[in-house]
């Protein structure tokens, strides 16, 4: 193939029914996991984004943020930054903060180069899993619209990177709590230790990122000569060999922080505090 002729549909070398293959292994069980698995996320995270209340806990002294509308800004509950709901928004549209903000971590999880190659066997087949037979003949890659805007991926993560230290910010203060005299302490609740995790690995998913990795030191062709870069490239490197691990650690634990501040929020579980 010559790069001339990349931009056209190339045709596969050998054509296979769709679902045909010589694999003798559970090949299906991967794409229908991830099917069902990013389902359930997709459902809940849009029910839970359109909600608008029930995302900020205030009780027993602390303050927990769900991750889904942090940072707040336009909002009804939590500390927003403008006010509760922008003049500007449509009066037909129902208001949520989470509608604000939730188009940033949402697009660097879709144009992830991990969950490409996860949804588009699971979703459209596109194979179902390698030498798997697939329902169309040709390729056409992602160098046409529609996926070649999936190269936006890399300022997504710009915008991932400052989302982390604002989840990292919460977390340290949820270990916040006022105490009946009024008074501040430094204490840990379930919350503080859910909102922890959900930051930690919130970040090993996002500094573990391909585009990361390349722009931190990937781009030298001798990385040796710099060695901050050289550093910063192996740490990187070091989470990006765990990336799918932390893709579904992290997506299951953020939707699961969500779930936890909306059921102390309405009082169906109780946030105990340890110390
Ligand atoms: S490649 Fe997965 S987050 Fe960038």
């Amino acid at each position: 193939m010559t790069p001339s002729n990349l931009h056209l549909p190339q045709h596969l070398p050998k054509p296979r029914g769709f679902g045909r293959t010589n694999r003798t292994d559970s090949w299906w069980l991967q794409p229908i996991v991830v099917f069902i698995g990013l389902s359930i996320f997709i459902v809940y995270s849009t029910w839970a984004a359109f909600q608008g209340v029930n995302y900020f806990y205030d009780g027993g002294g602390s303050s927990y943020l769900s991750p889904f509308y942090s940072p707040v800004i336009f909002g009804s509950e939590g500390h927003p930054w403008f006010g509760a709901r922008p003049d500007m928004w449509p009066t037909w549209l129902p208001f949520s903060p989470a509608l604000l903000i939730l188009w940033a971590p949402g697009g660097f999880r879709f144009t992830c180069y991990y969950y490409r190659g996860a949804y588009y066997k699971a979703f459209w087949a596109d194979p179902s899993n390698c030498s798997v037979g697939e329902p169309r003949s040709c390729y056409r890659g992602e160098n046409s619209l529609p996926l070649i805007l999936q190269n936006i991926h890399r300022y997504f993560m710009y915008i991932a990177v400052i989302f982390i230290g604002i989840l990292a910010y919460d977390a340290w203060l949820a270990m916040w709590f006022t105490d009946s005299d009024g008074v501040e302490h430094f204490g840990i609740g379930v919350g503080t230790i859910i909102l922890t995790i959900n930051a930690f690995l919130l970040g090993g998913y996002t500094f573990g990122c391909h585009a990361l990795r390349h722009i931190v030191g990937g781009k030298f062709k001798e990385i040796s000569k710099h060695k901050a870069h050289k550093k910063a490239y192996e740490c990187v490197t070091c989470l990006n060999k765990r990336h799918m691990l932390f893709a579904w650690t992290s997506l299951i634990w953020v939707g699961f922080t969500d779930l936890y501040i909306r059921m102390c929020c309405i009082g169906v579980w109780t946030d105990w505090r340890i110390f």
